[in-house]
Order: structure tokens, then sequence, then C-alpha cells
């Protein structure tokens, strides 16, 4: 991942919080103004509210979506190798120097990324290969996107059962990057594509973005373990601003192969997000302090 890409994101999270905050006075003045237009009865306050509320809902409805796929576990039916699943959430979009995911040639082949956290999804990036040739980009066709908010695979019925379907396709899909916005958003945490096309094939993908709002409740991530009023003592090895832990988060895992961020302390009052590479594998226990308002957050490595 460049600086650049880095940058962009750090950006997107600011423009969030601008978004948001500049939604919330409007609130405010939203509040005030039709008060007023009860106490005073005035119709010219009320025609102010009349432009206020929909500039409020385009204000909440624009704040940036985000990318809670990048880094998670994935899997997928079978290996070609080495196309292993993690290539298709690993940040690599070179569709001519194709390294993404590739299964076997199977009936039903499917690739999955758990998202360690019910989120809101409300797009799904795909970009398809464009190496060789067309037909073999085209080779992705009968497909969905569907997802699920507990781990389908325990079920017998694994390959021929549906879970909310963000987006489906019966046509061959041409080399390129698609956005394919979900009919509602969806809420959960498991992402399939699945591919049915009646006869044996292989299934390969370069990448896939699965773009969320907001977590569904409060921070549901298992990826991470959390503390309360806590910090860990060691000097960060980054500091930046994030709007909320999970923007933080966000921070931390595009870093997790450049500067191995593994945790993070976040401080609620100044949204100071502070990145860590914290051994797993030592005891760091004893290196964290009591501190009001602050997360500390550490890779859960227990759970998978
Ligand atoms: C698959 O199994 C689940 C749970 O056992 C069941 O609820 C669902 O209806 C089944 N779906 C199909 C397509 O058979
Ligand atoms: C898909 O949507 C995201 C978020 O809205 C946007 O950043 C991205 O550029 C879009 N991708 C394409 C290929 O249009
Ligand atoms: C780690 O260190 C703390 C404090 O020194 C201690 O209480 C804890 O038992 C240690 N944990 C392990 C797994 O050794």
């Amino acid at each position: 991942m460049s600086d650049q890409e880095n940058r962009k994101r750090s950006y997107k999270c600011v423009t969030e919080i601008i978004r948001f905050k500049v939604a919330a006075v409007h609130l405010h003045f939203t509040k005030r103004f039709l008060l007023r237009s009860v106490v005073s009865g005035r119709k010219k306050t009320m025609s102010t509210c009349i432009i206020y509320f929909p500039l409020m809902a385009v204000l909440l409805t624009t704040s940036a979506l985000y990318n809670a796929a990048r880094f998670k576990p994935a899997t997928q039916s079978s290996v070609f190798e080495p196309c292993y699943a993690f290539k298709g959430v690993d940040g690599n979009y070179d569709v001519i120097n194709f390294d993404g995911i590739h299964t076997q040639s199977e009936l039903v082949p499917w690739w999955m990324v758990d998202l360690r956290g019910q989120y809101v999804i409300e797009k799904i990036q795909l970009t398809n290969r464009h190496d060789y040739s067309i037909d073999i980009a085209r080779r992705l066709r009968n497909f969905v996107l569907d997802i699920f908010p507990t781990d389908p695979r325990q079920l017998a019925n694994f390959s021929s059962m549906i879970g909310q379907v963000c987006y489906n396709q019966a046509a061959p899909l041409d080399p390129g990057t698609f956005n394919f916005t979900c009919p509602v958003p969806i809420v959960g945490r498991y992402v399939r594509l699945i591919m049915r096309a009646g006869y044996q094939n292989f299934l390969h993908i370069c990448e896939m973005e699965v773009l969320v709002s907001r977590p569904s409740s409060n921070l549901e991530e298992n990826y991470f373990i959390r503390q309360v009023d806590t910090a860990i003592s060691d000097a960060p090895i980054m500091t930046m601003t994030a709007s909320d832990p999970l923007c933080c988060l966000q921070e931390c895992l595009i870093r997790r192969y450049t500067i191995f961020c593994t945790a993070f302390n976040w401080v609620t009052s100044t949204g100071s997000c502070q990145l860590f590479s914290v051994n797993l594998f030592l005891n760091w226990t004893n290196r964290l302090v009591f501190t009001p308002e602050t997360y500390f957050f550490i890779q859960n490595n227990a759970t998978l």
C-alpha cells in the first residue's frame, strides 16, 4: 500500500468527522428553528427548516464508506497454488500481473471473507483479472455475492443455500472494477462469492472490497480485544487522529504488513490514535496502565 493510498484513507476518515459535525450543527439549528416556529408560528422560519432538512439528509447519507475486508481472514473452496484466498483482500489490484485468488476447477467453487464483526454492507467492489485474454476473465459468470451473519460453512447445504443476496449475475463478467450496490444495506459478517455455472470451472478474481458504512452496533470486532480505561505505555510507532476506534483500527490494519501494527491506544477526548507493534507471543500485560477515557486494542489471536 502506497503512502498516497494511506493518506487518502486518513483523509476519508477526516472528511467523515467533518460531515458528521456539520450534520450535527444543522440538526441543532433545525431544532431551534422548529421550536421558535412553534412558539412564534412564523411562516418564515418554517421555510428555513424546509431548506435545512434536505440539506441535513444529504450530509448524513453521503458519509464515507470504507473497505472492511482488507486483510481480514479469507477462505476458498480449493487452491490453485499460489493463489491463496487472502490475495482477494491483500490490497494488490494489479489485474495485468494477476496475483489474486484462484480455485481448482469445480462444479461450485467459492471464496469467502470473514469481516470479524457485524457490519452494515452497502456495496461490494469486485476487480476482475485482465491478463491473458478476455475469455479468461469471462469465466466468472452465474455468480452470487451473498452475506451471512454467522459462519455458513457449518451448514450441510452450504453450496446450495443462498444468504442475503447483495448481487447476482448470470452473464459473464468482463475485465475491470465494478461496484455492486446491495439492494438494501445488509448487516453481516461473512461475504461469499460463489459460482454455479452448471459445469466445472475455475473461480478467480483479483480483489474484493466490502464497502461498509458503520458497524451495526458500537464496535463488534472480534479481531481485536478491547480494554476500557487502559493504555499500553510503549512508545507509539505512529500517531494520528481518527474519528472513532474503528477508523483507528482500520489505520492499524492497513499497516499490518508495513509497521506490523498489532495494537493501538485510542484516546476518546482527542481522537488520538497511537499504533504499536506488540509482540503477541511475549507477555505485554505488565505494560498496561490505567488511563481514563482511553481504549486499548490488541489483535486477538485466541479466536479464529
Ligand atoms: C439449508 O439449511 C438450513 C439450515 O439447516 C435451512 O434453514 C435452509 O432452508 C436450507 N436451505 C436450502 C436451500 O436447502
Ligand atoms: C465504488 O464505490 C466506492 C465508494 O463509494 C468508491 O470509492 C469507488 O471509487 C467506486 N469504484 C468504482 C469502480 O466506481
Ligand atoms: C503476564 O504478566 C502479568 C503481570 O506481570 C501476570 O500477572 C500474568 O500472569 C502474566 N501472564 C502470563 C500468561 O504469563
